[in-house]
């Protein structure tokens, strides 16, 4: 008697068990169906719109913010060098970037939206280094006419204050400006459309 209240009292164990393991590998069964339903957040995360906060951003300096795995340069613009870039029109290949990467919102010759704002994908777009920002007027290494902008170090690539290439340079285009939008004066939205807003 006892032998079989034991063994009654297995089963019932036994049965639990099963029931238990069957439900948890049902769930289990479900969940990558599902997983591959959506993007990963590891994936949402790559692809996600960056908040940068520019309010401590001096004229005349950069910041590097990341989007997509990609360098995202941010310059406050001095009004010296917005006069400067009205004047070189004739030194770049693609003036107002008919034919270079930048949303439909943003000024075709300043490249940005608020005009001392200057916000571009930091990519040369010969063979994809990472230019140097040499704002300074002259330097010695780059000559006399030199009006600050980028300097690419691989193969020498060089751009203006609004990312457009100077003419006959290894780099066909202008440095792409991303698409972005203002959350606040201070707040600007990278991977996001103004026209979203
Ligand atoms: S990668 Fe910039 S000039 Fe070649």
């Amino acid at each position: 008697m006892s032998n079989d209240g034991v063994n009654v009292g297995r089963r019932r164990l036994l049965i639990a068990s099963t029931s238990i393991v069957g439900a948890a590998g049902a769930v289990g069964a479900a969940v990558p169906f599902v997983g591959s339903w959506f993007p990963s957040a590891k994936a949402k995360a790559a692809g996600a719109p960056v908040k940068v906060n520019v309010g401590k951003l001096e004229p005349g300096q950069q910041m590097v913010a990341e989007w997509r795995g990609q360098p995202v340069f941010i310059v406050r613009r001095t009004e010296d060098t917005l006069k400067t870039l009205a004047g070189m029109t004739e030194v770049v290949a693609d003036p107002e970037s008919q034919k270079s990467v930048q949303p439909t919102y943003v000024d075709p010759q300043v490249r940005s939206i608020k005009p001392e704002l200057l916000v571009l994908v930091g990519l040369c777009t010969h063979l994809g280094c990472a230019p140097t920002f040499r704002p300074e007027v002259a330097p010695q290494d780059l000559g006399p006419e030199w009006k600050g902008g980028y300097f690419c170090p691989c193969h020498g690539s060089r751009y203006d204050l609004a990312g457009r290439v100077y003419k006959a340079q290894p780099a066909p285009l202008n440095l792409p400006v991303p698409p972005h939008r203002y959350e606040t004066d201070d707040v600007i939205v990278v991977g996001e459309d103004q026209e979203k807003a």
